[in-house]
């Protein structure tokens, strides 16, 4: 809400609609994973690179500049962190994100340095978060004014909605961005949201093939840190943010059961 000049927000535009062949928590899981962008969208990264090289001199494309992140190192991905609030709630990013390196938008800065003053504006902006969770369904990307909704429609079948926002008072320029982003990333055309919708799909099929008893979640299992505030911080390539929303959903499935 504070990245609005005027405090406020308002979904806009039409939805994106898909519906998934898995099990909600794939879907939710991609959102919280670092990792595997350098490997699931490594094809999307070398392609903008190929295309931006054959463009010749000059500054990069937005596409480019969007697409670029995706290709990032572990030392990348982990300095984006991890934080888990509690309740499943949790977000990644803090001091850079992989929308970090976007350029600025005068008319915004403008805007929002008349409404907070140039100090409070550096403060709300210094914060870079990638996404934000509110467990169970409901997702936001604040740079990029996004908000992503599941739906479980079976337990092999997940509905999932993508609306875009805009912030009130800031110049059109924000909103045309996001949803340049939207469709770039979670349109059916996306060349990159593909690669996660077949990853999805995979992913259920191996679950439930029995293939195997276990599926690892310990990356970085010790060394999380707790904030002054009661959250918890980690590198952003760690597991913790899949073992806090698993352990959280069997907390919520157990509810009202009798211990055994
Ligand atoms: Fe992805």
């Amino acid at each position: 809400m504070e990245r609005s000049p005027e405090g406020e927000i308002e979904v806009v535009g039409g939805c994106l609609r898909y519906i998934h062949d898995a099990n909600w928590k794939i879907l939710l899981e991609n959102v919280s994973d670092n990792l595997h962008s350098m490997v699931t969208h490594q094809s999307v990264y070398q392609a903008a690179r190929m295309a931006w090289r054959g463009l010749g001199d000059g500054p990069a494309p937005m596409a480019i500049t969007m697409l670029e992140p995706f290709g990032g190192g572990y030392e990348f991905f982990d300095q984006i962190g991890h934080t888990v609030c509690g309740n499943g709630h949790t977000y990644s990013g803090g001091n850079v994100s992989i929308h970090s390196a976007y350029p600025e938008i005068p008319a915004y800065l403008r805007a929002m340095e008349l409404r907070y003053g140039a100090d409070e504006t550096r403060r709300i902006l210094a914060v870079q978060r990638h996404n934000t969770i509110i467990y169970p369904s409901m997702t936001f990307k604040c740079a990029l004014q996004s908000i992503r909704v599941y739906r479980p429609l079976a337990v092999d079948r997940t509905l999932q909605e993508t609306w875009t926002f805009r912030l009130k008072g800031a110049p059109e320029e924000m909103l045309e961005r996001a949803a340049f982003y939207n469709h770039l990333i979670f349109s059916p055309a996306s060349i990159a949201g593909n690669d996660d919708w077949e990853a999805y799909h995979r992913i259920q099929q191996g679950l439930v093939s029995q293939g195997s008893d276990w599926v690892s979640q310990h990356r970085y299992l010790a060394g999380p840190g707790a904030n002054d505030d009661g959250t918890v911080s980690g590198l952003g390539t760690s597991d913790m943010v899949f073992r806090h929303e698993f352990e959280t959903w069997r907390k919520f499935m157990a509810a009202g059961e009798s211990p055994t």
